[in-house]
């Protein structure tokens, strides 16, 4: 499914609507991989995820901590773990923050930026793709499940 955004409040009604359409697997974690270049919005993306979950506090890029994780309270999740795997060099550093455990627990929702990165250890996971569009506060949002 394609969206435009014009705006970061738009960004949230998409991310709202994605939220309430996710269903958690029986047998491992629901894993969303946000494709698009610098800038082009896939923390925003994560953030208005996040909000959509009751995360109280707006969260910040994790590009230097590489992995946060969110306790959930009340939600079909109990855990929104955010992944930025820009400065990984070989999939194996996921491997060591314990990527196989986190990715077979059914109660995990995991976002991770930069798939490509990893692309030999990603599972089976929903496609995001964020374009900028000419005007600077514009976004194409395409859902792929
Ligand atoms: N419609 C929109 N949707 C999402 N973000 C938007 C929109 N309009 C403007 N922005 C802005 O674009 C910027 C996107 O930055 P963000 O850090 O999310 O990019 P990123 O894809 O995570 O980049 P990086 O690869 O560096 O991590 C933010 O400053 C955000 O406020
Ligand atoms: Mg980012």
């Amino acid at each position: 499914m394609k969206h435009t955004s014009s705006s970061l409040e738009d960004t949230q009604k998409i991310a709202d609507g994605f939220v309430v359409n996710l269903s958690p697997k029986n047998d491992s974690a629901v894993v969303v991989g946000l494709y698009g270049n610098l800038g082009a919005g896939k923390t925003a993306f994560t953030k208005c995820v996040a909000s959509s979950l009751g995360v109280p506090d707006s969260i910040t890029s994790p590009t230097f901590v590489i992995e946060k994780i969110y306790v959930l309270k009340n939600q079909k999740f109990t855990h929104l773990i955010h992944i930025d795997a820009y400065r990984l060099e070989k999939a194996e550093e996921l491997l060591h923050l314990g990527w196989k455990e986190i990715i077979s627990d059914p109660k995990n929702l995991i976002l991770i930026e930069w798939p490509e990165n990893v692309a030999d250890i990603m599972p089976e996971h929903i496609k995001i793709s964020l374009n900028p569009l000419e005007n600077p506060n514009s976004r194409e949002i395409e859902i792929l499940n």
